[in-house]
Formats: structure tokens, C-alpha cells, sequence
């Protein structure tokens, strides 16, 4: 099929490459000339494993990438992959969308045939139908559920895997507002369901797929938080809390993945969309407690670990390093990193903050300039007072002399990564 993909971030640029894959034939529309630039050179323009083969091996022919929406007309179906922002009170910032759906309606105003439009972007419950829909049939004349049909297919990709993710989904969520659109996203989704590891094919309503979205991703968050809490109390009581998260994880209720208990969770998707769901429920008035104590305790994990810095030395004058700046091993990311407000937390105390990462430095850099950056773990670690551990990246298990020159060595591990061995003062997080 001819599909066309708005926006080329993380979701739109894997998205458009994995579909082409797939036999697709595939237009990736962007605002911004150097992405599309890239693409049509066959360079990925985001780092993420697999995807510079499969845009290198699709630019030109399958794949092509433009600013110009008219290349919209000649596809069949267009997903809107575009980003969803907080807003200053947690709510979705729609901007993005809103912009996208007024020049989609205005291109298609142009179109003679049926046309599918897609939203790939997390959106809350009733966006797609009340918000994007009107704003694409004011813009071209036509109505909805007669010369173009609505669908959500809400994306569940991880950074980092995400060409793996994407390509061997445990579900694809299928929601449309008519048969006709869910045959088209049939014909779509076919050759995926056809080549990956019998996914689960879920054929839903609208507001039924872009709320399994937030409802995936506030369980995961709140799996974590509650793993978290679970692990604080173990600390409390000198118990070990990765034995008794093991021992729960076999439980087949519960299961072993996203119980790593430690700093909490960060990156572009669990805060903000935690924050829009709760948002989105106080706008209905409804007050969903138990998301927002997943999102208290991830806010207290970063100041916990200040605590037990705190009990074995005032940190103000003291150097203390910050192994890992990304919000998970694996990327350059550092939107909403646990090492922000952990770095926030030693500033205010009057510690002199350096700090490592194998990738993100120059990322950090931009949001702390003042503080001091190494270009390996060894630099940071020498001379350093005490070493607070705030990502799971490997390299940091294979840490062992660079402790000695430490001028205490003192290691808070955040995530259970650093092994542990005579002649380091270790203490875990949880
Ligand atoms: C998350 C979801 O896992 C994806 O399914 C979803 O598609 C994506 O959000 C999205 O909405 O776009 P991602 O943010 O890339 O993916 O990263 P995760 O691997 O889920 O990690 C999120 C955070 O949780 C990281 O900071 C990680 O360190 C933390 N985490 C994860 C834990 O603290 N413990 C765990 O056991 C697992």
C-alpha cells in the first residue's frame, strides 16, 4: 500500500523505515528540511540499532522523505506520528497535532478518493474523534466516516529496541470508526502480522485504543513505582529487595519484567504520559490516586539517595561524581532523566557535581553548563568523595580499580549495577 507518515521523530522515523520493510511503499512528511534531508540520504536522522540499515537500504526507493503535504494525495492512508508535549500543568500539548491535522484537511480538500487518517501519537481518550477529526473536515470539506475514515494505532516501542519492537509486537491495537477503515488498517498491519511472532491482533473503538496507550504505559510506571515502594520498605528492614522482587516476579500475575527497583523512571513517555492521564482524569473530575502516588514515589527516589549521601557526610564542597546521565542505558536521551533532579538535589546541597555518561554528556551539558563532565568513569571516579549511580549502563559492572582512586569509596548504586567488592563502601539505593 502507499502510506504517508507525518512526523519523524522517534515513532515516525521507525515507523516509516519498518513499514517500508514491509513492503510498503512510504513517504515520511516533515517540517524540518535537515531530517528529511537525511532520510532521502539514506541516514537515519535518530540513533537507534537497525534503523540506518533499513533507511539506507529503502531511501530512493521504497522511502522517500518531504516537506511538501501534496505528497499526501498519492497515498492511501497517512499516520500522524507527531509529538505530544506536556503543558506547563502535565496536560497534552496538542499543538503539533492540531497543526498537522489543519494542513493533512487542506491536502486532502485536494483528494478525489478515500482517504484513512491514522494517529500513531499518544493522545488522550476522544482526541482522535473531537479534536483531529473536526479539525481535518473543517479544513477540507469533507466528513468524516464518508470520503475519509479515523483510526488509532497506538505505537508500544521502546527507545533503543525500537526497530525490534516495532517489528515483533506482542499486540497490535487496531482502532477505527468504521468496517471499511478497519479493513484498510487490516491490509496494512497484514504483512507485520504475517512475519512477526503471532501478535495478538486487537480490534477496537477509537477511544479504546488511544486509552490501552496510557493505560500501558501508567501500568508499567506505577509496576515500577510499586516495586519502588515495595524495595524502601525492604531497605527499612535490612531485607534484600531484589531477592523478594525476584520471588514475585515468578509469580505468573505477576511476571518479572519492569520490577528493577531503583532511581525510578524517566525518558520522553512515562512522566509526561502519567501527567496527561491524571491531568486528563482531574478535567473529568476524577481523582486517580494511585497514579499519582506512582508519581511521588519516583519523585522521592532521587532525594532518598541524597538521604543516605547525606547520612555519611554533609555533601556541600564535596566532590561527587554521577555515573549515567541518560534516562536509561542505550541513548543519548536525557528527557526527564532521574539523574536531573538527582543532579538538581546535590546543586542545592553545595556539592561540586561531575559527571559521566559513555553518550549523553553533551545532552546534559545543555541542561547543567556549569557542572564539570569526564569523558570516562575513571575521571570522574578519581578524587571523587563519593559516586551516586543514576543509569544501568554495563560498563558500570565492570568498574573495579577505578574505585581506588576515589578519595572515599563511597559508591550509591541507583540501579544495582555495580559489583560489589572488597575495599568499596556500598550501599544500594533499595
Ligand atoms: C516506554 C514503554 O516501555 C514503551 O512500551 C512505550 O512505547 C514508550 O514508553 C512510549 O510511550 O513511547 P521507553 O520510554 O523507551 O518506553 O523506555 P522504557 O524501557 O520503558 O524505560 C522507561 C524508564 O523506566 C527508564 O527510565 C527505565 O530506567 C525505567 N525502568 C524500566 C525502571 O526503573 N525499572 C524497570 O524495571 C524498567
Amino acid at each position: 500500500m502507499k502510506l504517508s507518515i507525518v512526523g519523524s521523530g522517534y515513532v515516525g522515523t521507525t515507523i516509516a523505515a519498518c513499514f517500508a520493510d514491509l513492503g510498503h511503499d512510504v513517504v515520511n512528511v516533515d517540517i524540518d528540511e535537515d531530517i528529511v534531508d537525511s532520510i532521502n540520504a539514506g541516514v537515519a536522522p535518530i540513533h537507534e540499532p537497525g534503523l540506518d540499515e533499513l533507511v539506507e537500504q529503502y531511501a530512493g526507493n521504497r522511502l522517500r522523505a518531504t516537506t511538501d503535504y501534496d505528497e499526501i494525495l498519492d497515498t492511501d492512508a497517512t499516520f500522524l506520528a507527531l509529538p505530544t508535549p506536556s503543558n506547563e500543568d502535565g496536560s497534552i500539548g496538542l499543538g503539533a497535532m492540531n497543526a498537522a491535522a489543519e494542513s493533512l484537511g487542506e491536502t486532502l480538500s485536494k483528494k478525489d478518493g478515500y482517504h484513512l487518517v491514522v494517529t500513531k501519537s499518544t493522545v488522550i481518550p476522544t482526541t482522535t474523534e473531537e479534536v483531529i477529526a473536526p479539525r481535518i473536515e473543517a479544513a477540507s470539506g469533507k466528513t468524516v466516516g464518508e470520503e475519509f475514515d479515523i483510526g488509532m494505532n497506538p505505537e508500544f516501542l521502546r527507545e533503543g529496541t525500537a526497530v525490534e519492537d516495532f517489528l515483533d509486537p506482542d499486540k497490535i491495537v487496531l482502532g477505527a470508526n468504521t468496517d471499511r477503515a478497519h479493513e484498510t488498517l487490516d491490509a496494512i498491519f497484514d504483512p507485520l502480522v504475517q512475519r512477526a511472532d503471532d501478535p495478538a491482533v486487537i480490534k477496537t473503538g477509537i477511544r479504546e485504543a488511544e486509552m490501552i496507550k496510557y493505560a500501558n504505559n501508567a501500568f508499567l510506571a506505577s509496576k515500577i513505582s510499586l516495586a519502588n515502594d515495595l524495595a524502601n520498605i525492604c531497605k527499612e528492614f535490612g531485607v534484600d529487595s531484589y531477592e523478594v522482587l525476584e520471588a514475585i516476579g515468578l509469580d505468573s500475575r505477576i511476571g518479572s519484567a519492569f520490577l528493577a527497583a531503583g532511581l525510578g523512571w524517566g525518558g520522553s513517555c512515562f512522566p509526561k504520559d502519567t501527567a496527561a492521564i491524571i491531568a486528563a482524569a482531574r478535567s473529568r473530575g476524577y481523582e486517580p490516586r494511585l497514579l499519582q502516588a506512582a508519581v511521588d514515589v519516583n519523585d522521592q527516589q532521587p532525594h532518598r539517595m541524597l538521604e543516605l549521601l547525606g547520612d555519611r557526610f554533609d555533601p556541600r564542597g564535596k566532590r561527587v561524581a554521577v555515573l549515567g546521565l541518560s534516562f536509561k542505558p542505550g541513548t543519548d536521551d536525557i528527557r526527564e532523566s532521574r539523574a536531573i533532579p538527582l543532579i538538581d538535589a546535590l546543586l542545592d546541597a553545595g556539592a561540586d557535581v561531575v559527571g559521566y555518561d559513555p553518550v549523553a554528556v553533551e545532552s546534559m551539558r545543555e541542561k547543567f553548563p556549569s557542572i564539570e563532565y569526564t569523558t570516562t568513569a575513571a575521571d570522574a571516579l578519581a578524587g571523587a568523595d563519593a559516586a551516586l549511580v543514576a543509569t544501568d549502563w554495563d560498563e558500570f559492572a565492570a568498574l573495579d580499580d577505578e574505585f581506588d582512586e576515589m578519595r572515599e569509596p563511597i559508591v550509591i548504586d541507583g540501579r544495582r549495577i555495580v559489583t560489589r567488592r572488597d575495599g568499596i563502601d556500598y550501599e544500594s539505593l533499595v
